[in-house]
């Protein structure tokens, strides 16, 4: 008999276990959905997927937007005009982070590089322009690529 009630607690623990396993993987479901719908609920998208993607209201006239995770930035030199370049400074790799004054500007020696064309101003340490991509305007959106 002692066997036989050990038996039933095991099967009762290990049903316990199958039915957490079961639960935990419905709730690793519910988050898989959860993030699909983030991501797309998301201004971007990250880096090797088909493209980059922000909203086109997201990028000053004048100015832009960086994309840290992506290295990328956005700009919008004129109305309805967009540009985009890696985010990689020229000089020694360091990210870009600011877009100001119609130039985008390395923390690291202070080179800017213009929004229009992404080549550096004549006193920066950076002396090739940042990586040009492309800006594709999709509806509301500006697809990078
Ligand atoms: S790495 Fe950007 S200015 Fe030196």
């Amino acid at each position: 008999m002692p066997n036989s009630s050990l038996d039933r607690r095991t099967l009762i623990r290990t049903a316990g276990a199958v039915g957490a396993g079961v639960v935990g993987v419905g709730a690793l479901a519910a988050c898989g959905s959860s993030s699909t719908t983030d991501a797309a609920a998301s201004s971007s998208a990250p880096a090797g997927s088909a493209g980059v993607t922000v909203a086109a209201s997201e990028v000053p006239v004048g100015g832009g937007k960086i994309l840290a995770d992506s290295l990328v930035v956005v700009t919008q030199p004129v109305a309805g005009t967009f540009k985009a370049f890696g985010a990689t400074c020229t000089h020694q790799g360091c990210p870009v982070t600011k877009v100001a004054d119609g130039k985008i500007e390395c923390p690291c020696h202070g080179s800017q590089f213009d929004i229009s064309t992404g080549a550096p101003t004549a006193d920066s340490a950076a002396k090739k322009p940042l990586a040009a991509k492309t800006a594709t305007v999709s509806g509301a959106n500006i697809v990078i690529s």
